[in-house]
C-alpha cells in the first residue's frame, strides 16, 4: 500500500454531505482495487461553519486544507443566510478558500453524454457531440476588484461599487493554462471578453493575443461576451475550449453546462500553483431537496475523479470511475433530475450503491 494520499473533505450545506458520502465510498472501492490509500479529513466550510463557528470560513479550515495533497468540497449556500452581512455568508467562504488556496485557474468541462442527450433542453441535431472546456480565472476580476462597497455619496444617494481589474500577470497565467489545456484537446481556444467596451478586456484580448505565439499550434479566436453566450445555444460545437474572466465565466459556465441537460452532472476543478487544487462539481447545494435522499450523487462523484487525475496524478483510478459512471447511466440508472422515460429512478444512496457494483466489473 502507497502512502496515504491526505484528502481534506469540505461537504458544506443542502446535500453535500449525501453526495461526499457517495464520493468517499466510491474511492474507497477504487482504492482497495488499485492499492492506493486515501486519509479523509473533514473541515467545515460555508453554511454548516457559520453554524459551528459564526464564520464562514475558519482560519482551521484553511490549514487544514493547506496541509492536505487535495480538496473535495460538495456545495455550499442556503437561502436563510441570504439576509446576513456578505462576510457572514455561505458564499463568503467559498471565495475566500478559492483566495487563500490561490486557485486561479478553473476548469469546467462540459460534454454532452450520448445516454443523457434527450435531457437537454436543446435539438438533439445541436447538441450531440458537445465538449467544451471553460477555463475561468478564479481569483480576480470584479469578484475582488477594488474598490468595492456601497458607498454615501454628498446627496446622501447610496451608490454601489465594484471593481473589474486584471493585472498583466494574472491573465498570462491564466491564459497560459487555457493554452495548454486547449493544446491536450482540439487546439482551438476561444478567448471571451468585452473587449468593444471596456478597458480590462481589451488588455485581456492584447494578452492573450501576445501568449498565443508561444502556442502556434493553437486556433485562437477572440469573442464578445453577449454574442458568445448566444453562440453556445445556437452552435455549440464551434467551441472546444474556452478562456475567460470570472464574472464571464460564471455565468457562460452555468449556460455550457446545460447545454448538457443536467448541471448534476459536471465537475470542475480549481488550480494554483503552491497549494492543493480543489475539486467541486458546478452545482449548488440545492437546499430544496436536502437529505431527501434524491440529489443526483454523479457531478460530486466525478468531481473526485477530476481530483484523482489533476490533483494526485492517479489517472488509472479517475478512468475507473469515470467508467462506472458510463456503466450506470448505460444500464438505465437515474436520479429525479436526469430521469426520462424507460429508465430506472434511483435515490442518492442508490445510486452509490450502483456505482459500487458498477466499479466491481471495470477492468
Ligand atoms: C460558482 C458559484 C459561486 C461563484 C458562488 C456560489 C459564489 O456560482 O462556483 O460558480 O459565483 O463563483
Ligand atoms: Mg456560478
Amino acid at each position: 500500500m502507497t502512502q496515504p494520499y491526505k484528502i481534506t473533505l469540505l461537504p458544506g450545506d443542502g446535500i453535500g454531505p449525501e453526495i461526499m458520502a457517495v464520493a468517499v465510498e466510491v474511492m474507497q472501492v477504487v482504492g482497495k482495487q488499485l492499492d492506493l490509500s486515501f486519509e479523509f479529513q473533514e473541515a467545515l466550510l460555508g453554511g454548516a461553519a457559520i453554524e459551528a463557528t459564526g464564520e464562514p470560513l475558519p482560519a482551521a479550515t484553511v490549514e487544514t486544507c493547506k496541509q492536505s495533497d487535495a480538496v473535495l468540497l460538495a456545495a455550499i449556500g442556503d437561502f436563510k443566510y441570504d439576509t446576513l452581512p456578505r462576510h457572514l455568508r455561505p458564499e463568503t467562504g467559498l471565495l475566500g478558500i478559492r483566495a487563500a488556496l490561490g486557485l486561479f485557474a478553473n476548469l469546467r468541462p462540459a460534454k454532452i453524454l450520448p445516454q443523457l442527450i434527450d435531457a437537454s433542453s436543446l435539438k438533439r441535431e445541436v447538441v450531440e457531440g458537445v465538449d467544451i472546456m471553460v477555463v475561468r480565472e478564479l481569483t480576480g476580476g470584479i469578484y475582488f476588484g477594488q474598490p468595492r462597497g456601497v458607498f454615501a455619496t454628498e446627496s446622501g444617494e447610496k451608490r454601489g461599487v465594484n471593481t473589474m481589474a486584471y493585472a498583466e500577470s494574472e491573465i498570462d497565467r491564466i491564459g497560459r493554462v487555457a493554452f495548454e489545456a486547449a493544446r491536450k484537446r482540439n487546439k482551438k481556444l476561444c478567448s471571451v471578453d468585452k473587449a468593444n467596451v471596456l478597458e480590462v478586456s481589451q488588455l485581456w484580448r492584447d494578452r492573450i493575443t501576445a501568449l498565443s505565439a508561444d502556442y502556434p499550434d493553437v486556433e485562437l479566436s477572440h469573442m464578445y461576451v453577449d454574442n458568445a453566450a448566444m453562440q453556445l445555444v445556437r452552435n455549440p460545437r464551434q467551441f472546444d475550449t474556452i478562456v475567460t474572466g470570472n464574472l464571464f465565466g460564471d455565468i457562460l459556465s452555468d449556460e455550457a453546462a446545460m447545454l448538457t441537460g443536467s448541471i448534476g452532472m459536471l465537475p470542475s476543478a480549481s488550480l494554483g500553483v503552491a497549494n492543493p487544487g480543489l475539486f467541486e462539481p458546478v452545482h449548488g447545494s440545492a437546499p430544496d431537496i436536502a437529505g431527501q435522499d434524491k440529489a443526483n450523487p454523479l457531478a460530486q462523484v466525478l468531481s473526485a475523479a477530476m481530483m484523482l487525475r489533476y490533483g494526485l496524478d492517479q489517472p488509472i483510478a479517475a478512468d475507473r470511475i469515470e467508467q462506472a459512471v458510463m456503466k450506470v447511466l448505460d444500464q438505465g440508472d437515474r436520479t429525479g433530475d436526469i430521469m426520462s422515460e424507460g429508465m430506472t429512478m434511483l435515490g442518492c444512496k442508490a445510486m452509490g450503491k450502483a456505482l459500487v457494483n458498477a466499479l466491481a466489473d471495470v477492468t
